[in-house]
């Protein structure tokens, strides 16, 4: 009888949360299970098949609206405002939130209609969550709350702390783990998108004590939908050339070309190729958008799905994107 109240009573609590602050379920219905009376959302399995398209967007654009509008992106099926730090939301991040509901709601449907899902990206360079000593759980339960408040489709954890991963005794991976899993919690797999933007060395084999992105994919690759990788930043001779982008990286940072990282374990329709839209958006490791539709079709002559990241929006657009997909994935 106790346990029928409680069970009851929880079932009551749950049924007025999601009335008054879920809009977590909006992209599907709920699906009401009739032997067990449980609300649950019915996650959309499609929701993160390959190819990928993504496209960051920190930098503002005088005269332009932030999203833009959707043909100044058409063939990208992500958008990334960035960023989210442990601070609160920047740059495009925060021009998002001060847009008007009505606004935000209009551009969010032309955006759906346009195939084009609205994410924001979180820390980025300027964020160092583990190194500063941020909690994990908390840190996810408030940026999961601020994806979900300002209705996106998900979020991408483009951690960069060097700091913390070069320390080598495991607790970036620890801490990337713990934030994931709690992501998890709040951004259900098949309703959000959970991506996270890896530089490509985090792959090599025995660089890093922790293990770096293999002890991450290991422990909570399963909750990642895919990973928009780094492939630019990384020395000046590293990952310029199809070979050494796909097959054969340098000993700088041994088997973290795309098909080695895929040898190692992580899966192969994960692995979407990220470069700068133009070379002044990086250090190094840029690409013209000729060679990089080469190696994009020689990967998909080998199996390759996963698409393809540019950082950022307006330097790479439409024009770029529909370069970039000549060779492989017209549009
Ligand atoms: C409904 O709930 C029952 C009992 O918890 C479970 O066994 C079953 O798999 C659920 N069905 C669906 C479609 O989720
Ligand atoms: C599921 O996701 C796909 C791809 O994002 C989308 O085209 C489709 O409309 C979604 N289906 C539902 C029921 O939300
Ligand atoms: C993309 O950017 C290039 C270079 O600035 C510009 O010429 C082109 O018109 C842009 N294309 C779109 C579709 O916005
Ligand atoms: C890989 O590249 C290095 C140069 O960075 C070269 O010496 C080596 O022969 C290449 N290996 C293969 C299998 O092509
Ligand atoms: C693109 O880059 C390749 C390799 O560096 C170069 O050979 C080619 O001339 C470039 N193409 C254009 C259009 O800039």
């Amino acid at each position: 009888m106790l346990q029928v109240t409680l069970k009851l009573f929880v079932l009551v609590l749950f049924g007025f949360q999601s009335v008054l602050s879920t809009p977590l379920i909006k992209h599907d219905p709920p699906h009401k299970n009739s032997t067990d009376n449980t609300v649950s959302a019915s996650p959309n399995a499609t929701l993160a098949l390959p190819p990928h398209w993504v496209i960051y967007s920190d930098r503002s654009v005088p005269g332009l609206t932030i999203p833009p509008p959707v043909s100044d992106v058409k063939g990208f099926n992500v958008f990334a405002l960035s960023f989210l730090l442990v601070a609160g939301a920047f740059d495009n991040a925060l021009a998002w939130t001060q847009l008007t509901p009505t606004q935000r709601a209009t551009i969010k449907a032309e955006y759906a209609a346009a195939g084009i899902k609205l994410i924001v990206s979180l820390f980025g360079s300027t964020d160092a969550p583990t190194t500063n000593g941020a909690d994990p759980i908390d840190t996810a339960n408030t940026m999961a709350d601020w994806a979900i408040q300002f209705d996106l489709d998900g979020v991408d954890v483009d951690y960069e702390d060097f700091d913390a991963i070069n320390a080598g005794d495991g607790q970036a991976e620890a801490w990337l783990a713990a934030f994931t899993r709690q992501l998890r919690v709040k951004l259900p797999q098949g309703i959000f998108l959970l991506t996270h933007a890896p530089v490509a060395p985090w792959f090599s084999p025995g660089k890093f004590g922790g293990g770096a992105y293999l002890t991450v994919d290991s422990t909570v690759g399963s909750l990642i939908d895919w990973y928009n990788l780094q492939f630019y930043n990384q020395g000046a001779t590293e990952y310029t050339t199809c070979e050494g982008l796909l097959t054969n990286s340098s000993s700088t940072w041994p088997q973290s070309a795309l098909f080695q990282i895929a040898a190692s374990g992580v899966p192969l329709e994960k692995l979407v190729i990220g470069k700068p839209g133009l070379p002044s958006d990086a250090s190094n490791g840029f690409m013209n958008t000729t060679t990089l539709a080469r190696c994009l079709e020689i990967a998909k002559r080998s199996g390759w799905n996963a698409g393809a990241m540019t950082w950022e929006f307006p330097d790479a657009n439409a024009t770029w994107i529909r370069s970039v997909r000549s060779l492989s994935f017209p549009v």
